[in-house]
């Protein structure tokens, strides 16, 4: 990780609680990665998203409607593979830097089909406190505010609504258990790659 990548980290993280970070990945990969979403989305190996944890998931259209597919470690594309080395780096600055305790991270491609949306809520569940850290990486081409689909966080001193575009090779890191935060709805399909870095529960 860059220097002055990890400073704008740690001052976003450390202080308001979120940072942006504009054209942060390289297109080739992001191309790559949008590919993969939209493909698997089309070719039917993506799910409707629930809300809420394990056997308490449920599917409830009115607070989302994105269709997501958990990344396997195991088995990642070229793009998936550079991803998880930056996320490793990343967990490990944050350890080091805001000793967060960060042990593993997770991650699934969303698609927001158009129309779609994710109502304002928090990522830690309320039954599991190991979400720590939100990342997102976007993944749209020639994306602009027509096309809606913002993302709309909520600084937790005031809060004051920060929209981010969800253009591709953006990432926004923000605190999972203080960032509230929504998914206007999109205008034409809109893909991006969520991930959580966890601590131990
Ligand atoms: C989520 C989420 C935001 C986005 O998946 O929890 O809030 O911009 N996603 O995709
Ligand atoms: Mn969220």
């Amino acid at each position: 990780m860059e220097d002055t990548q990890l400073e704008s980290v740690l001052d976003g993280l450390a202080g308001p609680g979120f940072v942006t970070l504009p054209t942060a990945w390289p297109l080739g990969d992001v191309d790559a990665l949008r590919r993969e979403a939209l493909e698997g989305w089309q070719d039917g190996s993506f799910h409707q998203a629930g809300v809420g944890r394990g056997g308490g998931q449920e599917i409830r259209s009115e607070v989302r409607r994105d269709l997501v597919r958990w990344l396997d470690p195991e088995a990642p594309s070229e793009a998936a593979s550079r991803w998880w080395q930056w996320l490793e780096a990343l967990r490990t600055e944050l350890n080091r830097h805001l000793f967060l305790g960060l042990v593993e991270a997770e991650a699934h491609l969303a698609v927001y089909p158009a129309g779609a949306f994710y109502r304002r809520h928090l990522d830690r569940f309320r039954d599991d406190d190991a979400r720590t850290i939100s990342c997102l990486l976007y993944l749209n081409d020639a994306w602009s505010a027509e096309d809606g689909g913002i993302l709309r966080l909520y600084a937790p001193e005031d809060g004051r609504a920060v929209d981010v575009l969800p253009a591709g090779g953006t990432i926004v890191l923000f605190r999972s258990d203080t960032v509230e935060h929504e998914v206007l709805a999109a205008g034409r399909p809109r893909v991006s790659l969520a991930c959580w870095l966890r601590r131990r529960s």
